[in-house]
């Protein structure tokens, strides 16, 4: 809770001896109500100063003020605060009313650079589960980082230069049909590259014309550019359908292909550290003293890798942005290879290694098991969203059959749901997939949080609120009111956790909980019967809403207001 803040600083003032993290480390609240709101113990300061505990309390207890504080008392060794919630409910609501969206900014990132590799699907391939998850958490940890001050660059490192590439354009020229592939390209470049093997299987001469093919492209051939070229530009116009849905855009859309000209230096600089050895022909960097694998860097036929190319990206990143953290957001399951890309740099003696950072993610399931394929079919993930944001539908029109904008909150609410199933867990469980869970209006659900959201939304209008200066006073110390203003409170302190911890499931407990307190409030008290109150609790209802609304665009998700 912030006003934790609030006496930290009051302690601070009085208070050389300890920092203000470890003040505010220290401060508890205390069991009994009758102990007040927060307590401060002065143990450690004992130490310090060699006195007792008992004579600080009292002595800071006498010192410590602020107009937030009803009362502040020493009891045995505790310095314990009764904060004056009229008054920091009426601060707090004045303050979101006059902030609005911006009430939690901070600048606490200095306009800091941070890259977030994210979403990077591959150029052919179906965009699966794990690029979504990618998609949605970057674009969440992108918009915390923004609202914290940094300043986040979205890359999405897109799969589009490797071997496979040369596959694809054996298999095209062999069994392709070009109408088809412009009709449904993932599909049917997915289709031709499973031929290929299977087709390799008994004539493996397919795989030698395979990797001459690659070796064309390499070369600059303009058939086997302009083939990949294609396929690129086909693959991004579908890949753009979900990011359209999802509304993400991109600051940048370098894949690994663009990193080409720029690997030579890299197999330069590690010859030049002599950090390159021999092994099975290959060329590799040793990192046996860290009890890992080696990480290859070109294979026995001169060919550049994954890992060749990212050492590439890193060096290009930090040159480009000079960031303060580069982000990967990028699944559990490649958790070594950036262990490893993060060694070789710091062998390289490149001191920003150390801001390099994998933010790993785990797997989406469907009963239990790895989500990839449907009955021998890939799930396209538009589709998936598009069956959201039907289903959305549907359940409004029961609801709700005179909604004007019907369209619009649908696909804000079929989008968000799958957007907060994804986003409610810490982002290295698994997630179990299911439309139905995602899209209740019940429990912790993104349609919930949206509802509520909608329902405050309704009480403004019904009530006719116009927010004006000096009118906020918070009704009596009501327990359900303070139960929302405590939350309300926290606000700032939670987005800034979400963003050291690059966790956006911490914004999502949070909307959750703040949705809660201010349905059982909407329960317990009629906010438009009184009239000399109305205004009051309106304000309050305009806050939640507020808060609710930046705490849902925090996560990538629109807020309707009505559905
Ligand atoms: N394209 C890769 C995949 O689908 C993910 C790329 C992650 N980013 C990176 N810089 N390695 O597995």
């Amino acid at each position: 809770m912030n006003y934790k803040a609030q006496f930290a600083e009051a302690l601070q003032e009085h208070l050389a001896e300890l920092s203000y993290d470890s003040i505010y480390q220290l401060i508890e609240q205390p069991k009994q109500l009758s102990h007040g709101d927060l307590a401060f113990p002065c143990f450690e300061l004992a130490k310090i100063k060699r006195t007792s505990p008992m004579n600080i309390a009292s002595e800071l207890a006498g010192k410590v003020a602020s107009d937030l504080f009803e009362k502040v008392e020493a009891v045995g060794p505790y310095v314990n605060v009764f904060l004056d919630k009229r008054k920091v409910g009426s601060k707090v609501i004045h303050d979101i009313l006059q902030k609005k969206n911006h009430y939690g900014d901070s600048d606490r990132g200095k306009d800091g650079k941070v890259p977030i590799d994210m979403s990077s699907p591959n150029i052919a391939k179906p965009f699966s589960m794990g690029h979504l998850r990618s998609t949605v958490i970057g674009n969440s940890i992108a918009l915390l980082l923004k609202k914290s001050g940094y300043q986040p660059i979205r890359i999405n490192h897109l799969g589009d230069w490797g071997t496979q590439f040369g596959k694809l354009m054996v298999a095209y020229k062999k069994w392709g049909e070009e109408n088809k592939v412009r009709q449904n390209p993932i599909e049917e470049l997915l289709q031709l590259y499973i031929l290929f093997h299977e087709e390799a299987e008994t004539d493996p001469s397919l795989v030698e014309e395979g990797r001459a093919w690659f070796k064309r492209l390499e070369d600059g051939d303009t058939e086997a550019e302009s083939l990949w070229k294609w396929f690129r530009e086909e693959s991004l116009k579908e890949f753009n359908k979900i990011y359209e849905l999802l509304g993400i855009e991109f600051d940048s859309t370098h894949g690994e292909a663009f990193y080409n000209d720029k690997m030579e230096e890299v197999v330069k600089l590690l010859e030049e550290k002599s950090l390159l050895t021999e092994s099975e022909g290959a060329q590799v960097v040793d990192l046996s003293e860290h009890d890992l694998p080696p990480s290859l860097i070109r294979k026995s036929d001169g060919a550049t890798l994954y890992t060749t190319r990212d050492l590439a990206a890193a060096l290009y990143r930090n040159r480009t942005y000079d960031f303060v953290r580069s982000l990967y957001v990028v699944g559990n399951e490649q958790g070594l290879h950036f262990k490893q890309l993060k060694l070789v740099l710091e062998k390289m003696g490149y001191a920003w290694a150390k801001d390099l950072h994998h933010v790993s993610f785990g797997m989406i399931l469907k009963d239990g098991k790895k989500m990839s394929t449907r009955k021998g079919k890939v799930v396209l993930l538009e589709e998936v969203l598009r069956e959201a944001i039907d289903l959305a539908k549907f359940n409004m029109e029961e609801k709700n059959p005179g909604l004007v904008d019907k369209e619009e909150a649908a696909k804000a609410v079929g989008v968000g749901a799958v957007l907060f199933h994804d986003l409610k867990n810490h982002r290295n469980n698994d997630v179990e997939f299911s439309l139905e869970d995602m899209l209740r209006i019940e429990g912790e659900t993104g349609p919930y949080v949206q509802y509520t959201h909608a329902r405050g939304c309704s009480l403004l209008e019904k009530g006719n609120f116009q927010a004006q200066e000096g009118l906020i006073d918070l009704e009596e110390d009501h327990t359900y009111a303070w139960s929302i203003i405590s939350e309300l409170l926290s606000f700032p302190n939670t987005v800034k956790r979400a963003t050291e911890q690059f966790d956006p499931s911490i914004i999502a407990k949070y909307v959750v909980d703040l949705a809660q307190a201010f349905n059982r409030y909407y329960a317990h008290v009629r906010v438009l019967e009184d009239t000399s109150k109305r205004d009051h609790r309106l304000a309050l209802v305009q806050a939640v809403v507020l808060v609710l609304e930046e705490g849902l665009r925090l996560l990538g998700m629109k807020a309707p207001k009505q559905m």
